[in-house]
């Protein structure tokens, strides 16, 4: 799942706004959006036809686990040393 924080950060997320997955990942992080109305604030990710909401609410949920030290390979490590990012 943690993949796409990683990997396709140049693909389009929101046709509608032309805002790209990289673009979203980083609102998400540096702003910890809680709910798509929060992205679409803060980058206007989702403020068209909607029908990206799904994918930027999954990015919310992959986040927030990232945040935990349950995505990619620093969540490993972090979960190895039992240190906590
Ligand atoms: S594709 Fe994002 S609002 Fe339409």
């Amino acid at each position: 799942m943690t993949r796409r924080l990683e990997t396709d950060r140049e693909k389009m997320l929101c046709y509608c706004l032309g805002v790209r997955y990289g673009c979203v990942i980083d609102t998400i992080r540096a702003d910890a959006c809680a709910s798509v109305q929060q992205v679409t604030r803060k980058c206007k990710a989702g403020g068209g036809c909607r029908s990206c909401h799904p994918e930027i609410e999954e990015l919310i949920t992959e986040v927030r686990e990232e945040r935990k030290g349950g995505g990619g390979i620093l969540g490993v490590i972090a979960r190895v040393f039992g240190r906590r990012r």
